[in-house]
């Protein structure tokens, strides 16, 4: 990285020159690290609207393009040529495997996906109606006691060996959830399958019969997958990035990444999104709703629009659109009515002045709640595949993060606009 050029700032009269670093594409940043030695101040940046938190060789986006790659490869690329276990390798170890670590990647995280026998129970301390997203918080954080003391974050060994099961666990973990709020036995995973049919199978499978994956919507899953992968420092993995850079365990940093996707302005988008399309209910009353969404003094917003990177269409969401068709067409459901109801919903706000103007587009959760309702996935789990997916994304930055020489606790400052010190007067003078 080049530090020749510099950007100066003036406080007072003084100048202050700083670095500016450049990656291989993308913005360039100034580096203000000796800012507050050189200056004093801080600088002020809530919510990181102009902030490179960290250095990065992941996951590269262009939100004006509308471009997202994984080490360099476009994901409409990955979507279409690659599975997620492939996918999964590439963002772990920086290349897609070849045939003989394709083979050996797919049979460790395989010989992985049971869970621990006494990891069962905890699920029984949930209520049956618990919140999916609830019990993964609960149980992927407790994974951690599993295993803590065999985990030694500064060992690489240790570190591959909890990535990968994370990787593997993740689909039994959510799987369980889902049979618990049913009330249906736990599912052993099948090693004859692949990951993603292996999923549905713990999902869907009963010990009565042999489930048979439809492959149509095991490619649709395994897409879901793929392109929820990852998507740089957003704010769940901001959230593993921090919780990690104190040294803490990685199944505890994993949960607090969940914690935050849960939200419904992350990952619990694609929830809120089929919530409201069953608001809305029909064609009819999609205008009232787009008016309500563009009225400053109504909190309405509408879920599955914009994103604060893309400024352009989301690549993933054209992607997911296509899955969309596909699923639909193959399950017959080619007139299901949210569908009918999404549809002109995305055609309205995509001609709406409002939306225009403001770059709002349908993103990747606008879509892959429709095909998660088609394939028969409960609205309350849409957040939890999400988590699924991400996991490998969030273990893949810790990972990043906890090997890079320059990593340092993560320690915000603030601009305080509190009271002054002041002192403590007896309780009958206050
Ligand atoms: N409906 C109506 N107006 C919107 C919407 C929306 N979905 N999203 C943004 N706006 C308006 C917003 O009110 C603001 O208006 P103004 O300039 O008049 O104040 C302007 O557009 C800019 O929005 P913002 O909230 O300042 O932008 P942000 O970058 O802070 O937020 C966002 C991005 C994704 C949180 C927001 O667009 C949103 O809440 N969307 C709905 C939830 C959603 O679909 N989230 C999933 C994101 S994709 C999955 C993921 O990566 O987690």
């Amino acid at each position: 990285m080049s530090t020749q050029r510099t950007a100066t700032l003036t406080i007072d009269g003084t100048s202050h020159e700083f670095p500016i670093l450049s990656g291989s594409v993308g913005p360039d940043v100034v580096d203000i690290r000796s800012m507050y030695a050189k200056t004093g101040m801080f600088t002020f940046d809530p919510g990181f609207m102009s902030t490179a938190s960290c250095k990065s060789t992941i996951t590269y986006i262009d939100g004006d393009k509308g471009e997202l790659l994984y080490r360099g490869y476009p994901i409409e690329q990955l979507a279409e040529k690659c599975d997620f276990l492939e996918t999964c390798y590439l963002l772990l170890y920086g290349e897609l495997p070849n045939a003989e670590q394709n083979k050996e990647f797919h049979s460790i995280i395989k010989n992985h996906t049971m869970v621990h026998e006494q990891l069962i129970r905890f699920y029984s301390g949930f209520r049956r109606d618990a919140h999916p997203m609830a019990v993964l918080v609960g149980v992927v954080g407790a994974l951690s006691a599993f295993y803590h003391d065999a985990m030694d974050v500064s060992d690489e060994h240790h570190r591959r060996v909890s990535a990968h099961r994370l990787v593997a666990k993740m689909p039994t973990i959510v799987a369980m959830a889902y049979k618990y709020g049913r009330g249906e036995p736990f599912m052993y995973p099948r090693n004859d399958l692949s990951y993603t049919a292996n999923f549905m199978h713990m999902m869907f499978g009963t010990p009565c019969e042999k489930y048979e994956p439809n492959p149509v919507l095991v490619k649709a899953l395994d897409r879901i997958l793929i392109l929820h992968a990852d998507h740089e420092q957003n704010a769940s993995t901001s959230t593993v990035r921090l919780s990690g850079s104190s040294g803490a365990n990685p199944f505890a940093c994993i949960a607090a990444g969940i914690a935050c996707l849960w939200g419904p302005a992350h990952g619990g988008a694609n929830e809120a999104c089929l919530q409201m399309l069953e608001e809305i209910g029909d064609v009819s009353r999609v205008g009232e709703y787009i008016k309500r969404a563009k009225d400053k003094n109504d909190g309405f917003k509408l879920m599955g629009f914009g994103h604060r990177v893309y400024k352009n269409f989301d690549p993933r969401a054209k992607l997911m659109r296509e899955t969309c068709h596909e699923v639909l067409n193959e399950l017959g459901l080619q007139d299901d009515r949210l569908f009918k109801l999404a549809m002109a919903l995305e055609k309205i706000a995509l001609e709406d002045d409002y939306f225009i103007e403001k770059k709002l587009y349908p993103n990747v959760d606008f879509y892959s709640g429709i095909v998660q309702k088609a394939l028969g996935i409960p609205t309350q789990l849409f957040t939890g595949i999400f988590a699924l997916a991400r996991t490998v994304g969030w273990i893949a930055q810790w990972k990043e993060m906890i090997s890079d020489p320059e990593q340092k606790i993560g320690r915000p400052r603030q601009l305080f606009t509190g009271a002054n010190a002041r002192n403590v007067l007896p309780v009958d003078q206050r």
